[in-house]
């Protein structure tokens, strides 16, 4: 079966245009190390590259439950496997690139992986998710049972903070876009605690945007205080100041604030499915 296609060998038009478009970063990348448009360290900024392309897929994949819910969009479901998978193929191509960076000396890759804590958290993350890819076949539902099956991938979300954690220690000074992503991530997991417990109205979205949008200002003061001893109330106060750029908090808040109206339109859509369902289906 084509990654494009359903059970039954038909072209679903939403797979194969996401299975397109999941080699756009790769090409891209490509594109620019074939035209030295990658800087002085090529290898190190398609290191950078690769590695955010890979969160951002994670959190594509990790993002498909509660979108579908919100927007009532069921078939959603079709490319989260595929988005997941490419996530892991991204790793793997960062952690290849890594090696050729240190000249393929395996020796050094793995004393490097044993001796810089950023490096062994990443490794710890890669070897989780190359066996959630290993195991996101059929055949493995089937194989281990959908409750272990489930279980597994479940491991996702502490993978996920080692992602992050391993995306902010390389981080050199500023970690803005890894401080929003982590305040996203945070929402999410928010929403599927609400939702297993049937909290899924409007005024819980609020509820997870407000406390998202704190989380993420929180985690950016806590950083630099760690990081440089900056006093958290000063980093904590730039997100009241008008004259600064947008902040990781506010534009957290803002992109879970567009959930309500999303939810609106789901419910209208749930509704006109309903009109449309014939009678007792
Ligand atoms: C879950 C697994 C991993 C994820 C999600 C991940 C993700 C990332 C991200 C997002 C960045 C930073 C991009 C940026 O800020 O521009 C990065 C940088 C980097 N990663 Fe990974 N990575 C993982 C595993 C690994 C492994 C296994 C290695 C090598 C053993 C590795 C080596 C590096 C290096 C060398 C850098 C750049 C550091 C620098 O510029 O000084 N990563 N990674």
């Amino acid at each position: 079966m084509a990654p494009w296609t359903d059970h039954k060998g038909r072209l679903v038009p939403l797979k194969l245009a996401t299975f397109l478009a999941l080699f756009g970063p790769a090409f891209w990348v490509l594109w620019q190390w074939s035209q030295d448009d990658l800087g002085p360290k090529p290898v190190t900024e398609a290191l950078h590259q690769t590695g955010t392309w890979a969160v951002y897929l994670l959190l594509g994949s990790l993002a498909v439950t509660p979108l579908r819910a919100i927007v009532y969009w069921p078939r959603l479901i079709d490319i989260r496997r595929m988005v997941g998978v490419a996530a892991c193929l991204y790793l793997i191509g960062h952690f290849a690139l890594y090696i050729y960076d240190q000249k393929g000396d395996m020796l050094r890759v793995a004393s490097e992986i044993v001796l810089r804590f950023y490096l062994t958290i990443g490794f710890i993350g890669l070897l989780g998710i190359v066996a959630l890819g290993v195991t996101s076949t059929d055949g493995s539902v089937h194989r281990l049972g959908s409750m272990r099956w489930s279980k597994l991938h479940r491991t996702i979300y502490w993978l996920m903070l080692l992602a992050f954690i391993h995306a902010f220690l390389q981080s050199k000074i500023d970690v803005t876009n890894w401080v929003m992503l982590s305040g996203i991530f945070f929402a999410m997991m928010m929403w599927r605690f609400a939702s297993r417990r049937g909290q899924d109205g409007y005024a819980v979205l609020v509820v997870i945007a407000l406390l998202a949008c704190l989380s993420t200002a929180l985690i950016e003061a806590l950083w630099y205080f760690g990081k440089t001893g900056v006093v958290a109330s000063r980093v904590l106060a730039a997100n009241f100041d008008s004259d600064l750029a947008w902040r990781p908090s506010q534009i957290v808040l803002l992109a879970l604030l567009v959930c309500i109206p999303l939810r609106l339109i789901g419910q209208r859509r749930m509704a006109d499915r309903r009109k449309k369902a014939p009678r007792g289906a």
